[in-house]
């Protein structure tokens, strides 16, 4: 599969350590592209509308050729670290973009990986996992999992001997 993933964290920590434990876990078959968000030049969606008429997006910046690479993906990984109990702004900002492609995204496999300070159990993994629900439901994906990751320093993922193995296996299984 041609796998595209969508780092939404701007420092080298968690998100990227899920990232890297889930792609040890993957089968060489796959190619294998990180996006990292906050190293594009996405102007924020105007709403305009353009894009409705035309093939993409008015924006002369890094958009279309990031949101031509998620329409060419056979599975996009989300990748997140948790930002007042949503996902980062970087992440929003190229799934907004998506608007300009969106009937071209459909029935995709995605999977979301997020990770925050607080424990597993709290609200804000939920709140994201719906909207992540709505958007597959949306667009007909198939959304192969939904996982969360309780770590707040910077490399505490990396000491989470649990956490790594989950997620490499979830890469291991990813077909
Ligand atoms: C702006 C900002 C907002 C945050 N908001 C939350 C939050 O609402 N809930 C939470 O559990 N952690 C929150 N955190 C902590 C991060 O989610 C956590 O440190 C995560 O591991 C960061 O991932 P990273 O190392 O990939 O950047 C916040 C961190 C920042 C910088």
């Amino acid at each position: 599969m041609k796998i595209v993933i969508i780092n939404g964290s701007a420092r080298k920590g968690n998100t990227l350590t899920a990232i890297q434990a889930f792609c040890k876990g993957l089968s060489r078959e796959h190619s294998v592209e990180i996006i990292q968000a906050d190293q594009l030049h996405i102007a924020p969606c105007k709403g305009c509308d353009h894009c409705q008429c035309i093939k993409g997006c008015v924006d002369q910046d890094d958009t279309n050729p990031t949101i031509d690479k998620i329409v060419a993906a056979d599975f996009i990984l989300f990748a997140s670290p948790v930002y007042w109990w949503g996902i980062s702004a970087q992440l929003k900002q190229v799934i907004d973009k998506c608007y300009s492609k969106g009937q071209l995204l459909k029935h995709k496999k995605a999977g979301v990986l997020v990770v925050g300070a607080a424990s597993v159990d709290s609200i804000q993994y939920s709140l994201i996992f719906q909207q992540f629900d709505c958007i597959a439901a949306y667009l007909e994906w198939n959304l192969k999992f939904k996982e969360a990751f309780s770590a707040g320093d910077k490399d505490a993922l990396s000491k989470a001997k649990e956490s790594i193995e989950k997620l490499e296996e979830l890469g291991k299984k990813l077909c």
